[in-house]
């Protein structure tokens, strides 16, 4: 059995400037400092990405990106690259956020070619899957699912597991306090690590890491961790404030 280290990463999305995003670091590094076994993953927004990165030199937490583009450098005004963000001190880099996709057109071929770019960086993306609530209601749930896999990702199904993150959010959940039940995103974990095993390997299948994200708070944490394809959590409110994202991190 592959071991998946717990990941809970915190998206911080269009929220705090550079000096927030440091006293936050100054609060929360303490508060986490006894807990072991946890990857914790910071993801500001690109302003404060350095200054992050400085406030955490020398802690186990890591940093992370909201988005990349795909290209390395040229004529792309407003863009960032993975090249960029690796020399700012990231890590991971979150890809096709439903916010992304729903508010700024991002498409599975865009995520896809996001996922080259930041694979090809040395970067780990965290790739974020997940159904409307019409689409949940209409029974396609696991069809969405499988196209965003299969059109997103299916450039990463040959790296090692460790070098990419799922995230599964159904759209529903985000920002709404409709946390999905703990069997929901049991459901929907187990049906990609499912789908993960026939296209990509058993191997990258069991070992991949598969966060869920939706109105994850610190009291329903501890139940989603409990189910067995649940490896953490990309959580976006309840990670403004210190002592949640703690909290939610000593629960995990
Ligand atoms: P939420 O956001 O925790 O506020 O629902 C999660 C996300 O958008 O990643």
């Amino acid at each position: 059995m592959a071991v998946r280290r717990p990941l809970i990463a915190a998206n911080w999305k269009m929220y705090k400037t550079a000096s927030e995003a440091v006293e936050f670091v100054r609060r929360f590094l303490p508060l986490v400092a006894g807990i072991p076994d946890r990857e914790i993953v910071l993801a500001p927004a690109f302003p404060a990405l350095e200054a992050v990165a400085s406030a955490l030199k020398g802690s186990p937490a890591a940093l992370a990106a909201q988005d990349a583009f795909w290209e390395e450098e040229g004529a792309f005004t407003g863009e960032v690259s993975p090249r960029m963000l690796a020399a700012a001190g990231c890590r991971y880099v979150i890809l096709g956020h439903s916010e992304r996709r729903r508010l700024f057109g991002e498409t599975d071929a865009t995520v896809r070619r996001k996922v080259q770019a930041v694979l090809a960086a040395g970067l780990i993306p965290i790739v974020c899957v997940g159904e409307r609530e019409e689409e949940r209601e209409r029974g396609e749930t696991f069809s969405v699912l499988d196209k965003q896999l299969r059109d997103g990702l299916k450039d990463a199904f040959t790296v090692d597991p460790g070098r990419v993150v799922i995230a599964y959010e159904p759209v529903w959940a985000i920002g709404t306090g409709r946390t999905a039940t703990a069997a929901q995103a049991e459901e929907a974990h187990g049906f990609i690590r499912g789908r993960l095993s026939e296209s990509a390997s058993r191997e990258f299948a069991a070992g991949v890491r598969i966060l869920y994200g939706g109105s994850v708070k610190p009291d329903n944490i501890a139940e989603l961790m409990a189910m067995p394809d649940v490896d953490g959590a990309l959580v976006g409110g309840a990670s403004l404030e210190a002592e949640s994202f703690a909290r939610i991190v000593a629960a995990a």
